[in-house]
């Protein structure tokens, strides 16, 4: 039998590009490929690139520069760049850097297995297409190699909603849904290979609406199929958008015993002037009243959020209406950034907030955030919270593992293995985990 070729994935970005990254891992199987976590021993290495940090193409191109040495020692070598990069980036990639011999974008890593016999004939492949068959369906039946406890299933791909900074609608294109009986089949096939928790994935999460039994189905109503899915035992999802947290995924969170009170919903800004400048189609109040319901419904749901500062316009008092409702919210965890410019993107046009005004604001968001993040840790000592382990800890006997809440949580065990979900008394608070320790045998 052949050696098996050796493949080094590097994964940039989201939860999304994980997840893509695995089903380009079971493809590349499928061709003899097995993965290393070693790019110098590899004979293909594949970037699985993000557009939507601040020059994502250049700190590609320049991380593909550092490639140069590996294909020189080794002229077999195929090195490939997939996912948003790709995508926005097209053919030029290979004309930056014609050392290249694969660019596929995020709709179509299906084709890699015909992109590689390309590749191996000596030729150039690209492929960037958006196109009309189910990639995810073209990569099934790939060998089933036992999983973590915990695992990313993609629902929903793609979104509609265009806000003026952002570069997804664009690289990941219009919002898709997948259909229920293949995500239901997915998971039941992820929960025989280990897994105990599913995050369901989309841009778009809550905007689901897949084919079902009888018509389309709502968000709430896939979260309940897979509340019924023998051995799976939490469920989470991410990322939603404001104005979709339709009433019934709302009740979901008062019912569901396997829907996890975590919930990521990103506001962006705290004034209403900036949020329709963003095109985000909420107001501060509207967003408020949406946490109001949640948390009417859930009353322990620790909240995330994501915030852009310094987008075009902010004044003073726009940045100290985002603080306000950073305060009224209360988040248990949070991602903050400084405005960036994506070129193609409407707010790419606009004026940018003065550089050190906006460092300083950010800081000052930042200081509130990890503020209100260690007060709610600090609140969950001498609670007792249900822990799925997932690893073990620096500490010889130490095993760590995720509260319901998402906080990482460690504690010395004994007789527990990877993927038992443990009732765990959080004893003290650390930067960013909680420790504890066993109540039950
Ligand atoms: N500048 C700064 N932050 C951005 N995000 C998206 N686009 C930009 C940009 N141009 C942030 C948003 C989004 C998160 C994933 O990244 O907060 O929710
Ligand atoms: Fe981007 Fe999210 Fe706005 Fe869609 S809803 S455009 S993914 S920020």
């Amino acid at each position: 039998m052949a050696e098996a070729k050796k493949l080094f994935i590097k994964t940039y970005g989201c939860q999304m590009n994980v997840y893509d990254s695995e089903r380009m891992a079971e493809a590349m199987g499928g061709e003899g490929y097995v993965q290393t976590d070693k790019p110098d021993d590899a004979d293909m290495i594949l970037l699985n690139t993000c557009h939507i940090r601040e020059k994502a193409a250049e700190k590609i191109y320049s991380e593909l520069g550092r490639y140069r040495g590996f294909k020189e020692a080794n002229p077999d070598l195929k090195i490939g760049v997939a996912g948003c990069v790709a995508q926005a980036e097209g053919a030029e990639i290979m004309h930056r850097q014609p050392m290249v011999d694969l660019v596929v974008g995020p709709q179509t890593y299906h084709r890699l297995p015909d992109l590689m016999a390309k590749v191996d004939k000596g030729e150039k492949a690209l492929d960037t297409d958006f196109p009309e068959e189910d990639k995810f369906e073209a990569l099934k039946s790939r060998p089933k190699a036992q999983r973590g406890p915990t695992a990313f299933l993609t629902v929903q791909e793609g979104c509609d909603k265009f806000c003026a900074f952002c570069v997804v609608p664009y690289t990941r294109g219009a919002e898709v849904s997948r259909p229920v009986d293949r995500i239901l089949t997915e998971a039941r096939d992820l929960v025989e290979r280990g897994v105990r928790e599913i995050t369901l994935l989309g841009q778009n999460v809550n905007a689901y609406h897949g084919a079902g039994p009888n018509g389309d189905w709502t968000l709430a109503q896939l979260i309940w199929a897979l509340n019924d899915v023998d051995g799976l035992e939490r469920i989470r999802f991410t990322t939603s958008h404001p104005n979709d947290m339709q009433d019934d995924l709302i009740e979901a969170h008062r019912t569901c015993d396997k829907l996890m009170p975590y919930l990521h919903l990103p506001v962006q800004s705290g004034s209403d002037h900036i949020l329709k400048r963003m095109n985000r189609s909420h107001t501060a109040e509207s967003y408020i009243r949406v946490i109001e319901r949640i948390r009417a419904a859930r009353p322990d749901l620790l909240l995330s959020g994501d915030f852009i500062v310094g987008f075009p316009e902010e004044s003073d008092a726009d940045f100290e209406a985002t603080m306000d409702l950073v305060r009224e919210v209360r988040y248990g965890q949070a991602y903050s950034f400084k405005y960036s410019t994506r070129p193609g993107t409407p707010a790419a046009e606009r004026a940018l907030v003065d550089p050190g005004v906006a460092n300083e604001r950010l800081q000052r968001l930042q200081g509130l955030l990890s503020e209100q993040q260690y007060e709610i840790q600090n609140s969950m000592v001498g609670r007792e919270v249900s822990v799925l382990f997932e690893k073990t800890g620096r500490i010889q006997g130490q095993m760590i593992g995720k509260s319901e809440y998402l906080h990482a949580v460690h504690a010395p065990v004994e007789n527990v293995v990877r993927g038992d979900i443990r009732k765990v008394r959080i004893t003290h608070s650390e930067k960013n985990s909680l420790g504890g320790v066993l109540t039950e045998g």
